[in-house]
């Protein structure tokens, strides 16, 4: 495990752009698996200046998304597949039929998991995986449980990532209740892995993740066991967390 200690969130931002682009670089087809949400917003941000100042080419490159919201069609303004393209993918010159993402809309959801799986399976696994953390350490939403759950699959979320994403949603009471989420396998399986994190309000999460014991608990924690993980968090997010020898603090 590396840890990139980085300064405040543009740091952070600043540093994942950089792996995310290194990727990108050497393999112009990787395979990126992408995270929303508020922490990689600064690294999308910088990865599309970079586009525009012709460093970075996407034609080749495809991407699968870690999650989406049950109920939600990619055209709402609230789904990660709109996500995606306004913060991303509208910016850059990846080709709309190389993203991937769940289709909210499938009610059967056996058909859209076994959907996703094949997705993820003929693209030939995820080369750079890009993770946030949830306050409950939940990654992608995968939340926390009684079993790690390696496939696609859908899921009730916590209360907690509820209440932490009503901030997107004009109220509470909108926020979709259910997800479809990559399993816990399609991210260990990804050659390399970003963990993001900033700010204090993860620190407890970061902390048991990377030091805790490893449990479906706190489902982060089974990174723990990837050999190529990343962490590139801020102080605030590290503040419970010291270096052993074995990391790496830049
Ligand atoms: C989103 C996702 C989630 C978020 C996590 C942190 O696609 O997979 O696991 O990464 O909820 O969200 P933010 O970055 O908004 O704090």
């Amino acid at each position: 495990m590396r840890i990139y200690q980085m300064k405040n969130y543009d740091e952070m931002s600043r540093k994942a752009a950089d792996l995310i682009a290194a990727q990108v670089i050497v393999k112009p087809d990787a395979v990126l698996g992408l995270a929303t949400g508020s922490t990689p917003l600064g690294a999308y941000r910088l990865l599309i200046e970079r586009y525009q100042k012709n460093e970075l080419d996407f034609s080749e490159i495809c991407s699968v998304n870690l999650d989406e919201y049950m109920g939600l069609s990619a055209a709402n303004a609230q789904s990660y597949a709109y996500f995606m393209r306004s913060n991303f993918f509208d910016s850059i010159n990846i080709l709309p039929e190389n993203t991937h993402i769940p289709n909210g809309l499938e009610e059967d959801t056996v058909l859209e998991c076994d959907r996703y799986e094949r997705v993820i399976g003929a693209l030939g696994g995820i080369d750079l995986q890009i993770l946030g953390i949830g306050g409950n350490g939940h990654i992608g939403f995968n939340e926390p449980g009684d079993a790690f759950i390696p496939e696609t699959h859908c899921v009730e979320l916590a209360a907690s990532t509820i209440q932490a994403n009503a901030r997107f949603f004009a109220s509470r009471g909108e926020v979709p209740t259910a997800a479809y989420t990559m399993g816990i396998r399609s991210i260990l399986q990804a050659k390399s892995i970003v963990l993001m994190a900033s700010g204090k309000a993860k620190a407890k999460a970061l902390y048991r993740a990377l030091r805790g014991p490893i449990t479906p608990a706190l489902p982060a924690s089974v990174l723990q066991l990837h050999g190529n993980l990343s962490v590139v968090a801020d102080e605030e997010a590290l503040s419970d967390i010291k270096a052993t020898s074995t990391d790496k603090l830049p």
